[in-house]
């Protein structure tokens, strides 16, 4: 399942995060692309420990952690900073499959690749081609949504970003690892928790609430991993 979440940052928050993205000391993307990726990988990111980085990395966290769209689709266990990177001048990063486990930095703690976030800081009209691509079992999927957006897609998927061929991409990617491995258990629990939702809203009184909400909970509960 892919998601898009809208706004995530108001024009205001992606304004002030590009400003400071412009001004950051970018490298080379292949300083941490490994033996495979680094013939695909041809981009600029942030150092991990790049204040810039973290302040903006921090404020996507927030902002995720109050999006109840975010929060049932991913069923965050533990999250990894987000990273950043840029895309010009041809920069691309072709076809590949994300590493199953990153630490987070400086301690020895794994997280599990299993939901792959972007938010986007470029709006479409400031560049051309670095449309995130994502193959699923339907064929693919293929993104480029208004800065502040974020989409959302399982860590399992094959994906690149095209070539950037003119203008400038900044953008952002992290994962989460889930309470739930599988992507497809997570989508039944994602679509039966929105129909809960929107029965809520529409017929709060409905008796059988509470019983759909025992089985969502129960369901989790056979699924997590915690
Ligand atoms: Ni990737």
């Amino acid at each position: 399942m892919m998601l898009r979440i809208p706004a995530l940052l108001s024009s205001d928050e992606v304004r002030q995060c590009r400003q400071a993205l412009a001004q950051a000391e970018w490298q080379d993307g292949r300083k941490t692309a490994g033996h495979l990726a680094v013939q695909v990988k041809s981009n600029l990111q942030l150092p991990l420990d790049s204040p810039v980085a973290r302040g903006i990395g921090e404020l996507i966290l927030d902002k995720l952690g109050a999006s109840p769209l975010f929060m049932s689709a991913a069923l965050p266990l533990k999250v990894l900073p987000p990273r950043f990177n840029r895309y010009e001048g041809g920069g691309t990063y072709g076809n590949h499959i994300d590493n199953a486990f990153f630490n987070i930095p400086g301690t020895a703690i794994k997280v599990r690749t299993d939901v792959s976030t972007t938010v986007f800081f470029s709006d479409p009209d400031e560049y051309e081609g670095g449309e995130l691509v994502v193959e699923d079992t339907y064929g693919h999927q293929s993104v480029k949504l208004p800065a502040g957006d974020a989409i959302v897609y399982p860590g399992t998927s094959l994906h690149r970003v095209n070539p950037v061929t003119r203008g400038t991409r900044y953008g952002s990617f992290f994962w989460t690892h889930s309470l739930v491995a599988s992507a497809e258990q997570r989508r039944l629990l994602f679509d039966l928790d929105q129909q809960i939702q929107q029965l809520t809203v529409r017929h709060p009184d409905e008796p059988a609430l509470s019983a759909l909400s025992g089985t969502y909970h129960n369901l989790l509960r056979m699924w997590s991993q915690a």
